[in-house]
């Protein structure tokens, strides 16, 4: 028989634009609970940012600052982790997640990501001429990944408060089930 869950903190995973952090910030309101974003931790340990990183360090040790985080949040209590777009793609991320976290994943069609984060200029990853190929393949390519959360949820039609109540409605179930 396999231990029982320990549901202390919630991760938020998924594709960049999938609403994480907005609902994030407003499901960690709701549950009086701290709201930390590993995009932000990885930025505050290197003194730098994303972008910076990307170019000086490429992407590998991006991914191995960001495994830093997630060792270092297995201590966490009461807090929501929204985390960045491929951090459960790398080793056994989602794994560690797991073990005190419910893990929800935040769904949206390539075509919708694309509507959302067209405008935006700071993920390296989308810096290039066809991004919405390149969210196809990467969405593609880390499906197996977000299909292992503890839950899915839809956040195309739903803005971020209907999807923030759907989690928290989640994370109660979860944890009145322990
Ligand atoms: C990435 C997503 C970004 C950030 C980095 C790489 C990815 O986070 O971690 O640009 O690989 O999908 P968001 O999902 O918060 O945009």
């Amino acid at each position: 028989m396999s231990a029982a869950r320990q549901f202390r903190n919630l991760a938020l995973i998924g594709f960049m634009g999938s609403g994480k952090s907005v609902v994030g910030r407003l499901v960690a309101g709701q549950l009086d609970f701290d709201f930390v974003d590993t995009d932000d931790l990885v930025e505050a340990a290197a003194g730098r940012s994303i972008s910076q990183l990307f170019r000086e360090e490429g992407e590998l040790a991006f991914r191995q600052r960001e495994r830093a985080v997630v060792l270092a949040l297995a201590g966490r209590q009461r807090t929501v982790i929204a985390t960045g777009g491929g951090l459960v793609t790398y080793l056994d991320n989602l794994a560690l997640l797991k073990q005190h976290a419910l893990v929800v994943c935040l769904w949206a069609s390539a075509a919708t990501i694309y509507e959302r984060v067209r405008h935006h200029h700071h993920r390296p990853l989308l810096q290039t001429p066809d991004p919405l190929g390149r969210i196809r393949d990467l969405l593609a390519a880390r499906e197996p990944f977000y299909r292992q959360a503890d839950v899915i949820i839809q956040t195309e039609c739903r803005n971020p408060r209907e999807v923030a109540a759907q989690v928290v409605h989640q994370f109660h179930t979860a944890v009145s089930q322990q």
